[in-house]
């Protein structure tokens, strides 16, 4: 069986780089998948933000269950988190993030004596003269990069590097008084059960190298068939029934076969974990509110 609860060594080092990119920012856009949003978030960047505005963006809304990402924006409503669903390689709703952007910025700062506004007089400037700084944070595969190309647009162009930035990092002037830094901060989750592990496995964020990928494909399907039925009669037109002879259906009927007949595991699992990245199997939610 997978043990889907292995998280990397280098998880430490990670979280190392990631607090000192934080002391100079003021907004924290913290990416997870909508299929699985409290999977895929990672539990320091409570702390990470203090301070700062943070906005949770539940990514790739279009391969999840939209009336599941419904409910969780009223979960994170409800948690007073400023939460967003979005499709990052959609302009309008990279838009809304701009909006979002600018309106907690308005709250946060405008005209209020706050420590930020101090500080900047202090060395001589005034807040409205200066760059409002952005980073993006997210586990592996919630679409960090994607997020950064469509945030900075054609027209963000790179400014020089900045004390207090890790070294080889810039900042992209996206617009007027915003700034990006150029580069993700990564961080990992230790998954807290067998069953979260295996959703991050499910989208690609845990490493598959590290798994196997027969049983990943296999626990796929028995997930899909009492979740969302129907769904890989549709895609395979194949019978949902044991999931081990609905993997084997879904092999012969790929002609995912070995010389003799036998079926192919490997090449047959390859199939499924990749129409369901894709969203070839239709738009799934893998975890709901409570
Ligand atoms: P990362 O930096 O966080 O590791 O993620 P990255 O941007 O590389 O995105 C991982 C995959 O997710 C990419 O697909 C990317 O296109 C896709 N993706 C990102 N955001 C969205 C979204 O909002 N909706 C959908 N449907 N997909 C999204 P890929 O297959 O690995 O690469 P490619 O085929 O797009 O080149």
């Amino acid at each position: 069986m997978n043990n889907y609860q292995w998280y990397p060594g280098h998880m430490a080092k990670a979280l190392k780089t990631m607090r000192e990119d934080v002391k100079s920012i003021d907004v924290l856009l913290e990416l997870v998948d909508a299929r699985a949003p409290e999977s895929t978030r990672n539990p320091n960047i409570a702390d990470l933000s203090k301070g700062k505005i943070h906005i949770l963006i539940l990514n790739k809304r279009d391969m999840a269950d939209d009336s599941v990402t419904k409910r969780w924006m009223e979960y994170y409503k409800a948690k007073k988190i400023n939460a967003i669903a979005i499709d990052a390689k959609k302009k309008e709703d990279i838009n809304r993030i701009n909006a979002l952007v600018d309106k907690l910025v308005d709250e946060k700062y405008s005209g209020a004596d706050t420590r930020l506004a101090k500080a900047v007089e202090a060395a001589g400037g005034k807040l409205s003269e200066r760059s409002i700084k952005i980073m993006v944070t997210g586990i592996p595969n919630v679409g960090k990069s994607t997020f950064i190309n469509s945030f900075a647009g054609k027209a963000g162009t790179k400014t020089g590097n900045r004390p207090g930035v890790t070294k080889g990092k810039q900042w992209i002037r996206i617009r007027k008084g915003r700034e990006l830094l150029d580069t993700p901060g990564v961080l990992y989750v230790k998954p807290l059960s067998q069953e979260s592990g295996m959703r991050l496995a499910f989208i690609g964020s845990l490493n598959d190298n590290n798994l196997n990928i027969d049983e990943l494909a296999l626990d796929l399907v028995k997930w899909i068939i009492p979740a969302y039925p129907g769904s890989i009669i549709n895609r395979y037109e194949v019978p949902e029934e044991e999931p081990l002879e609905t993997m084997e259906a879904i092999g012969e009927r790929r002609g995912a076969l070995k010389r003799g007949g036998i079926i192919d595991y490997e090449k047959t699992a390859g199939i499924i974990m990749d129409d369901f990245r894709n969203g070839r199997l239709g738009e799934m939610s893998l975890e709901r509110p409570e």
